[in-house]
């Protein structure tokens, strides 16, 4: 059962109170979690107000993907997140900058907390990008949030199917919308292929959102699956 012994937790929920929540997650690094969440973004805030909430501070990498090239929140009885193609934006960069974030557990776990109970979000929509693994947002998220949902990004390898059992058996299946085959060699609803465009699509908004647009049905899928 959640404790709410922190008076945070309280403003957080009312924040975020009436805000879908999807949370892109990963057992293992690397799979593409970054790139998923900012496609997707792209994609959805089509359809709805979308928040993009970059939770990973040790990499934080949606700011770099999406392209933008200054980053700064606004200020107005706490923090607002940066509009950028119609989206909005909050990622660690916009606080640690270039600079390496070396926070223990706790510290980590008390940064997230702090900056989701000083945001105004004005979505429908909240993608959050994670740190991979298990650990302290995994698990921060989990608590908090008792209506996010999860996308769990994995590869074909061998050792992220692996590490994609224990992920689910974690996170509770019925709070998983789906597992999305990133840089996959077949087709499906949930899968990604391999390519070297995505690479290069790092960082170039308008090349991101051509490439996005293969990935329509994806996104639709997911939609519905929120
Ligand atoms: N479908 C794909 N095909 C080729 N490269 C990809 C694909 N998806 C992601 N990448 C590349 O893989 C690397 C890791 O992606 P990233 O989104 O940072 O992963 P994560 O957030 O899970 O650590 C990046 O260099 C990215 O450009
Ligand atoms: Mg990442």
């Amino acid at each position: 059962m959640a404790e709410r012994n922190d008076p945070r937790e309280s403003i957080i929920d009312r924040r975020l109170d009436g805000i879908k929540k999807l949370a892109v997650v990963s057992a293992k690094g690397g799979v593409g979690k970054s790139t998923v969440s900012a496609i997707l973004a792209l994609l959805l805030a089509e359809k709805a107000k979308v928040g993009v909430l970059d939770l990973d501070a040790y990499n934080p990498s949606i700011p770099t993907i999406l392209g933008m090239r200054e980053l700064r929140v606004g200020e107005d009885r706490g923090i607002t997140p940066q509009s950028f193609r119609g989206m909005q934006v909050l990622s660690f960069a916009h606080f640690s900058g270039d600079r390496a974030m070396p926070l223990r557990g706790r510290e980590l776990s008390d940064a997230v907390k702090e900056l989701l109970a000083v945001t105004t979000w004005d979505a429908d929509l909240l993608i959050i990008d994670t740190p991979p693994g298990t650990g302290e947002v995994t698990l921060d998220l989990l608590r908090f949030f008792r209506d996010a949902r999860f996308l769990v990004v994995t590869t074909p390898s061998a050792l992220a199917k692996m590490a994609l059992d224990r992920e689910l058996e974690l996170l509770g299946r019925s709070r998983v919308i789906g597992v999305l085959e990133n840089m996959s060699e077949r087709d499906c609803d949930l899968c990604v292929r391999y390519s070297k465009e995505i690479e290069m699509a790092c960082g170039d908004t308008d090349r991101l959102m051509s490439l996005a647009d293969g990935m329509r049905n994806m996104a639709e899928e997911i939609w519905r699956r929120l």
